[in-house]
C-alpha cells in the first residue's frame, strides 16, 4: 500500500521558479490550491490587470490534492439547517454559488481541455437508520425550494439496504491531481506570474492603499491580494480563532466486482464517503472517512484500521493501493468566510470550506474575481467574510479555541516521556525531557533522529506527535510540521528549530 494520496499529480504537469525579485502587479494571490489557481486564471482572464500567484510548494500539493474528489453541491444534509439557521435568501444564495462552482469545474476542464476523468453522477446522502428518515425527508423538501435537483430514493447501488437517500443527480466528480496540472497548465499559457517555493511570511496593507507581501528573497507590492493558503496565514483577519481544523483519512482499493458508480456519503456515524476511482476501470473504488480533530495527541491509526476494516467487509476488496490524509476548516456557522477581510478591503480571504471546497473554492473564485473587478456579486451576502454570523456559536467556538490554547501553551512538562531518546524505537516518536527542556524527536526507521522544538511556531501552543501521519501537529488551529520541522500545513509561516541531539 502506498502512503500517499490516489490523485498525486501527472509528472507532465508544468513547474514554476522561484520568486527571487521583487514584483509589482494589480492582484497577488497567495496559496495555489484550487481556489488560488482558479481565482487567478479567473482574474487573468477578466483583465483586470497582471496577476502574480505565489505558492509556498508546488501548485495543487495542499488539500486540493487529499479531497475525494467530489464536486457537487450536495453537502451532507446541509440545506434544511441552512434554512433554518440563515433562512431561505442566505440558503438560495449557497446553493447557487455551489451549483455555479461545479458548473465552473465542468465549464474549465471543457475550455482549458483538462483531461481529468470529469464525469456526471449522482450523489447520495443515505442514512440506515429508520428514525433518520424524515431528516432526510425534510431535506429534499428544503434542497427542492431552493431549485436543486434533490429526490428521494430508497435504492442504491451499494452492497447494503439503506433506508432512504437524499440523491442530487448530474452532479460531478474527478480526479483532483489532473484538474489542478490542467489548471496549471492554463496559467501557464495566459501568461500569469507563477512563482513555486515561496513562501509568504506577511501581508500587510500600506500607508499608500497598496498590499506588501513578502516572501523570503523578495517583495510583491500588490493592489489587492487574494488570500487563498486553505486557512489565512498568521493571524490575518482573526480566521485561526473562528474555525477549527479537522483531518480524514482516504483510501483507494481495486475491488473484485464492479463499484458502485454513483457518489455516496452516510449520514450515519461514522461518516463513509464513496466514489469510482477511474483509474482502476470499473473496480476502482475511493473511500474517505474517519473524521478527527487536528493535533490532540491521539493515536488515530486506529480509525484509518476501521475504515479499511469496513471497505473490506463491505466490499470484496482485491487491494488497497494508497492511503492518505488530510486537512480542511469548519466554521461556527457551516458556511465559508469568503470576501474581503476585517483587516482590509485589499486583502480578500477564502477558507472554511468544511470538506466542501471544491464547489465552495470554485465559487469562492467567482465571488473574489467580481470583487476585484468591483463588481456586485449576489452570493457574497452569505459568505461575507467580514460577517459576524451566530454570535453564541462564534464565541463558543472562539472559547474551544482559548481552552485548547490555554491547555497546550503550559503545563505539558508532565507529559514529556522521563527517558531519553536512545529508547525511542525507530518509527516512534515523542516528547522528551532533555535537560528538562522538551524535545520533539523522531527516531526513522533507519534509526536516524530527527530532534526539533516543540512549539509551534504560529502562536505557541505545544505540539503533538501525530503517529499516524509521523508529523508534529498543532491542535490550536492546524498547523503541521515534518519530523525535521518544515511546514506542512500553516497557519504557521516558520518552519520549527531543529535541536542538536549530538548525533544521538
Ligand atoms: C479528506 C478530505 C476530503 C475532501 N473531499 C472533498 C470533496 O469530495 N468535495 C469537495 O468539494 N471538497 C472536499 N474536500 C475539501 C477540499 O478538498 C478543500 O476544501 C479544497 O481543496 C481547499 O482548497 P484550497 O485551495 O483552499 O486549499 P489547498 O489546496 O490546501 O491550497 C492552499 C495552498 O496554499 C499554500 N500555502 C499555505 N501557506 C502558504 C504561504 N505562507 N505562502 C504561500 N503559499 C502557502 C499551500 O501550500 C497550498 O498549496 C475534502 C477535504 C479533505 C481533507
Ligand atoms: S497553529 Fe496556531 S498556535 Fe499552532
Amino acid at each position: 500500500m502506498r502512503h500517499q494520496s490516489v490523485w498525486a499529480p501527472a509528472e507532465d504537469r508544468p513547474a514554476f521558479p522561484t520568486l527571487q525579485q521583487d514584483l509589482e502587479v494589480d492582484v497577488a494571490v497567495v496559496g495555489g490550491g484550487l481556489v488560488g489557481m482558479t481565482t487567478a486564471l479567473l482574474a487573468q482572464s477578466a483583465g483586470i490587470g497582471t496577476v502574480a500567484l505565489i505558492e509556498a510548494g508546488r501548485l495543487g500539493r495542499g488539500t486540493t490534492e487529499k479531497t475525494t474528489g467530489k464536486v457537487t453541491s450536495q453537502h451532507g444534509l446541509t440545506y434544511a439547517q441552512l434554512i433554518d439557521r440563515h433562512g431561505p435568501e442566505a440558503a438560495r444564495m449557497y446553493a447557487d454559488a455551489n451549483q455555479a462552482g461545479m458548473e465552473l469545474v465542468a465549464a474549465l476542464t471543457r475550455d482549458c481541455r483538462i483531461d481529468c476523468d470529469l464525469t456526471r453522477a449522482p450523489s447520495l446522502a443515505y442514512t440506515r437508520d429508520p428514525a433518520r428518515r424524515r431528516e432526510l425527508e425534510e431535506e429534499v423538501d428544503a434542497a427542492r425550494s431552493l431549485g436543486l435537483p434533490a429526490t428521494l430514493t430508497e435504492t442504491s447501488a451499494l452492497p447494503f439496504d439503506i433506508e432512504a437517500a437524499v440523491r442530487f443527480d448530474h452532479q460531478l466528480h474527478l480526479h483532483p491531481g489532473r484538474y489542478a496540472a490542467g489548471l496549471a497548465a492554463a496559467l501557464l499559457r495566459t501568461g500569469t506570474g507563477v512563482f513555486e517555493n515561496t513562501r509568504v511570511s506577511e501581508i500587510d496593507e500600506q500607508r499608500d492603499g497598496t498590499v506588501l507581501i513578502r516572501t523570503p528573497q523578495a517583495t510583491v507590492r500588490a493592489g489587492a491580494a487574494v488570500v487563498a493558503t486553505l486557512l489565512p496565514i498568521n493571524t490575518i483577519g482573526g480566521y485561526f480563532a473562528k474555525t477549527r481544523p479537522t483531518r480524514s483519512f482516504g483510501l483507494a482499493a481495486r475491488l473484485r466486482h464492479p463499484a458502485p458508480q454513483e457518489m455516496a456519503l452516510s449520514v450515519d456515524s461514522p461518516g463513509r464517503s464513496t466514489r469510482p476511482w477511474a483509474d482502476r476501470g470499473p473496480r476502482g473504488l475511493v473511500v474517505v472517512g474517519g473524521g478527527h480533530e487536528t493535533g490532540t495527541g491521539q493515536d488515530t491509526r486506529h480509525l484509518f484500521e476501521e475504515l479499511e476494516q469496513w471497505t473490506r467487509t463491505t466490499f470484496d476488496v482485491e487491494e488497497i493501493e494508497y492511503r492518505w490524509s488530510g486537512q480542511d476548516y469548519t466554521t461556527p456557522d457551516q458556511v465559508p468566510y469568503i470576501g474581503r477581510s476585517p483587516m482590509s478591503d485589499r486583502i480578500l480571504v477564502a477558507t472554511g470550506f468544511r470538506k466542501w471546497g471544491l464547489s465552495n473554492g470554485s465559487a469562492a473564485a467567482l465571488i473574489l474575481t467580481d470583487l476585484l473587478a468591483g463588481r456586485d456579486n449576489a452570493w457574497l451576502p452569505v459568505f461575507d467574510a467580514t460577517r459576524i454570523g451566530d454570535a453564541k456559536a462564534v464565541a463558543k467556538l472562539v472559547k474551544d479555541n482559548l481552552k485548547v490554547g490555554a491547555d497546550l501553551a503550559g503545563g505539558h512538562l508532565a507529559r514529556l516521556l522521563p527517558h531519553h531518546s536512545h529508547h525511542l524505537e525507530p518509527g516512534q516518536g515523542a516528547l522528551i525531557d532533555v535537560d528538562g527542556d522538551p524535545v520533539g524527536a523522531y527516531r526513522d526507521p533507519d534509526g536516524t533522529l530527527h530532534a526539533v522544538t516543540p512549539t509551534c511556531t504560529h502562536m505557541g501552543c505545544r505540539l503533538a506527535w501525530n503517529p499516524a501521519e509521523t508529523s508534529w501537529d498543532c491542535a490550536c488551529h492546524g498547523s503541521r510540521f515534518d519530523p525535521d520541522g518544515r511546514i506542512l500545513n500553516g497557519p504557521a509561516v516558520e518552519p520549527l528549530p531543529t535541536v542538536d541531539t549530538d548525533g544521538d
